[in-house]
């Protein structure tokens, strides 16, 4: 269902403005989705350009590294434009400078006024047994940022940093796609889907005028009282 939804909107973007602008999603669930599209020779890989929602505050060929994950499972094998990989710099001895330096990447290539969001075709979302998405954790200075595009965010209990998209551009994306699989996200799926005061950060996205669609498999929809409208 993920990789027909990525190809459609692919095909979609390329035909109507000849570039689909997608920023992935790290964690472990979509690396699966990643390595299913990486067996379709069929879409448009070099009108592709390939953003990240958050990275970890580690270099390119570390085993954390969202980027890491990303090229193993999918850019290594299809034909993607060097050019158009737009991979967040977490080899930065400062995170801060690496959210810094992909804010100004955000604005060049989608250019911007100093007070406007870019507007992806696709943001990729997870979800965090926290309810976190993106590297937006509960209790997080992150949480607070309706100004920036990106922030270096610290996580207490990982004693690090993240490097972050902002709730703005997560809601200003044309469409979002939430990946959320296995039981140990039976419980906070139904937290985010069913339980509107839980204030979680999944919660806030909400995009302005964009869809989000919540792509789940039966384990981890196995929390749901069925009133959510999702698609497993
Ligand atoms: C990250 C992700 C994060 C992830 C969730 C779910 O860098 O870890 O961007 O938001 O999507 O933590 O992770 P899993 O897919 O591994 O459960």
């Amino acid at each position: 269902m993920a990789a027909a939804e990525f190809t459609a909107l692919t095909s979609e973007a390329v035909r109507s403005q000849g570039r689909f602008t997608v920023a992935l999603s790290g964690g472990s669930t979509p690396r699966s989705l990643y390595a299913l599209l990486a067996t379709k020779p069929s879409i448009p890989w070099d009108k592709i350009c390939f953003f990240w929602g958050d990275e970890r505050h580690v270099p390119p060929d570390h085993p954390d590294s969202n980027y890491r994950m990303a090229q193993e499972a999918l850019l290594a094998k299809v034909p993607v434009r060097p050019e158009n990989i737009f991979r967040i710099r977490g080899e930065e001895k400062d995170a801060e400078t690496a959210a810094r330096q992909y804010e100004d990447t955000l604005q060049q290539f989608f250019h911007l006024s100093p007070t406007q969001f870019p507007r992806f075709d696709l943001i990729l979302l997870g979800l965090g047994p926290d309810g976190h998405t993106a590297s937006l954790f509960p209790q997080t200075s992150a949480l607070n940022e309706w100004h920036r595009l990106v922030v270096a965010n610290w996580v207490e209990k990982f004693k690090a940093y993240r490097i972050t998209l902002t709730f703005p551009v997560l809601n200003a994306a044309e469409r979002l796609i939430f990946l959320a699989s296995g039981p140990d996200k039976a419980t906070i799926l139904h937290q985010v889907l069913e339980n509107g005061g839980a204030n979680l950060p999944s919660q806030q996205v909400r995009p302005s005028q964009g869809r989000s669609l919540w792509l789940v498999d039966r384990l981890a929809a196995s929390g749901l009282s069925g009133g959510a409208n999702i698609s497993t």
